[in-house]
């Protein structure tokens, strides 16, 4: 008996589909081994829940970790931003130099007092005096942090940045902008992942949000998905027969998240396969059950997170099946003006059960979820 190579729900060891990215993100951080210099662009991976983008910035830090890099690593949306990049950066230091160390520290309190003296302002093209000198503090956290790390430099990483707050962003760029024209030698880069609309978050928080790129994650094409089943079963010597493979990319779709899931169920389904075992057909078939019943609990979670409106929101889209559902089309079903349903739309964004695949359009971002809200879901419901 061997233990699952699959990871539903955990990050995953080696990300299939995203060697071009890796590449870039690779070349990027070699370039900086050989040049110090800052990295004036911030990179941002956009994709849907449980498209993969965690497992994708970890990974890109596993990889600047083994080429000497310092990182540090700050998950946006528990508590404010600020705050979060204080904790990582004193995380950081912990076993530098008492003197660099002490001088790091002086700098993160004084960050802590100038954010909490800043004044919550929506307004993007009016920074206020408190904002400017935020953004100049966290200039000062950054060269301190990066010049402490030192050879060849640091890497920071944020995750779930479509849930930082607007003060946070617009400091982060603001640090970025000086320290590119006052620091430009500084080696210092920065990789974030969000949902799919971070872009929009982020526009309306940041005047000059060209200082951000922006990279797609999309579901895995079939070649992927199929290495993704396949290889973690061959690194411990199982196969997977042609008819098993076929059928448990059905189920999955090229989603990530049900990728795992079906590879573990199967591989149970198979006896826990020692090397020289083969995950056929039948176990597939009898996975199946299993992995509908996750899907089912996955969806169910989903479905319960989202209040009546909300509800009413995908139930209306759901009636297009799995395909793109126009926004016009839905605010009609709904009975309401398409701009009525404007902020239904953002939340159901925020919570990462939508997308906006083209403008006009929105869709579920997990395959399957129409089918279950056809069958499943009733607004009505008592919650
Ligand atoms: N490139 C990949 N190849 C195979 N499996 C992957 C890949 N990327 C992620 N996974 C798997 O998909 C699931 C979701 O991964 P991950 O948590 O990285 O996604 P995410 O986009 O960060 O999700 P969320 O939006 O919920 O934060 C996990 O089970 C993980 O093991
Ligand atoms: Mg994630």
């Amino acid at each position: 008996m061997q233990r699952s190579p699959y990871t539903p729900g955990s990050v995953a060891p080696v990300v299939y589909g995203r060697e071009a990215l890796l590449r870039d993100a690779r070349r990027d951080l070699a370039f900086m081994k050989e040049f110090p210099e800052l990295k004036g662009r911030l990179e941002i991976f956009v994709g849907s829940r449980g498209v993969g983008k965690t497992s994708l910035l970890r990974t890109i830090e596993n990889d600047a970790r083994s080429l000497g890099f310092a990182s540090c690593w700050i998950t946006a949306g528990d508590g404010p931003f600020i705050g979060a990049l204080v904790e990582a950066l004193d995380t950081l230091s912990r076993d530098w130099q008492d003197t660099a160390r002490e001088e790091l520290a002086n700098i993160l309190r004084n960050l802590s007092v100038t954010v909490a003296g800043v004044k919550v302002t929506s307004d993007a093209d009016a920074p206020t005096v408190e904002m400017s000198s935020l953004g100049r503090v966290v200039q000062q956290a950054l060269q301190e942090a990066a010049e402490g790390a030192g050879d060849p430099g640091l890497v920071l990483l944020v995750d779930e940045i479509q849930a930082a707050d607007a003060n946070g962003l617009r400091a982060l760029a603001y640090a970025w902008q000086h320290l590119q024209s006052e620091a430009p030698g500084l080696p210092l880069m920065t990789f974030c992942a969000g949902l799919t609309h971070s872009q929009d978050v982020i526009t309306d928080a940041v005047s000059f949000a060209e200082r951000f790129r922006y990279r797609q994650l999309e579901n895995l094409d079939p070649e992927s998905s199929r290495a993704a089943l396949e290889e973690p079963a061959l690194a411990r010597g199982v196969h997977w027969t042609p008819e098993a493979l076929d059928k448990a990319l059905a189920l999955a779709a090229g989603y990530p998240y049900f990728l795992q899931v079906i590879g573990d169920e199967a591989w149970k389904a198979a006896g826990y396969p020692d090397a020289g075992e083969v995950i056929g057909g039948s176990h597939v078939s009898e996975a199946n059950s299993q992995f509908r019943e996750v899907q089912r609990i996955f969806f169910r979670s989903r479905w319960m997170k989202a209040t009546p409106l909300e509800q009413e929101f995908m139930s209306a889209m759901a009636a297009d099946g799995g395909s793109p559902a126009r926004r016009g089309e839905i605010a009609e079903r709904m009975g309401r003006t398409t701009q009525s349903i404007s902020m239904v739309r953002r939340s159901l964004m925020d919570k990462g059960l939508i997308d906006a695949p083209a403008h006009g359009y929105v869709e579920f971002t997990a395959p399957g979820f129409a089918e279950f809200v056809r069958r499943e879901g009733d607004p009505s419901e008592e919650r």
